[in-house]
């Protein structure tokens, strides 16, 4: 399964997915890495591969609507059955929604629908709740408001800030985001408006990640 990963900062989930991919563990194929940002670590990673990166900043482009249909075009052009946005801190628009309908996937540090949008694991902090987590959905018009696939949880611990309880979340999306991508690759995710997990499982597969599409998973 071709997919084309978007990421604008250091890439620790494509290097995930990467390994996953080299370890026989993520049955798809990174045809290529988009950035808005010519600076993202995430480039340097998949160049050291020998995967194909381009870059299409803003900065480029008059407004927002043409900088997406640039985007749209240029992702398009490597013909991925699946946009995986990995640390991609722009909102794709309505060329991006309509050229990959149903088919952009996202990873978001937190268990989605709570705290949305942007410093998910510092509003989870100040929230004082005691479980967060990851979430991976499908991408639709809004924020971080798409149907979800999958999430894990993990703890906070009472002396967590922001930055640590992050460092936690991210070894869980590390774990999810490849076993989702080849969860979907295996056919056991049907995609959609209202997508679902058709592979084995029961309520008693998994406490912490559900559906249980990680490797390690009971
Ligand atoms: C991740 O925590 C992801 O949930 C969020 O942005 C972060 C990207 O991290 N959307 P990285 O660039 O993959 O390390």
């Amino acid at each position: 399964m071709n997919v084309v990963v978007l990421a604008s900062g250091r890439g620790s989930n494509l290097r995930a997915v990467l390994e996953a991919v080299e370890a026989g563990r993520c049955g798809v194929s990174v045809t290529a890495v988009v950035s808005d940002r010519e600076s993202a670590a995430a480039l340097e990673l998949a160049q050291a591969r020998g995967i194909d990166t381009r870059v299409v900043s803003p900065k480029g482009y008059r407004d927002r609507a043409a900088w997406d249909e640039a985007l749209a075009h240029l992702v398009l052009s490597f013909e991925p059955r699946l946009v995986v946005l990995a640390g991609f801190m722009r909102i794709v628009g309505p060329s991006m929604l309509a050229a990959f309908p149903g088919r952009i996937i996202n990873v978001h540090p937190a268990l989605l629908p709570a705290f949305p949008g942007m410093d998910a694991p510092l509003q989870a902090v100040r929230a004082r709740v005691s479980l967060s987590g990851c979430t991976v959905h499908i991408v639709d018009a809004g924020v971080d408001t798409g149907p979800i696939l999958a999430q894990a949880a993990v703890p906070i611990l009472p002396d967590d800030d922001a930055e640590s309880l992050h460092a936690r979340i991210q070894r869980a999306e590390h774990r999810l985001l490849p076993g989702v991508l080849d969860a979907i690759a295996r056919g056991l995710f049907e995609l959609g408006d209202t997508p679902r997990f058709v592979g084995p499982c029961s309520s008693d597969d998994a406490m912490l990640a559900w559906p249980p599409v990680l490797p390690s998973a009971p």
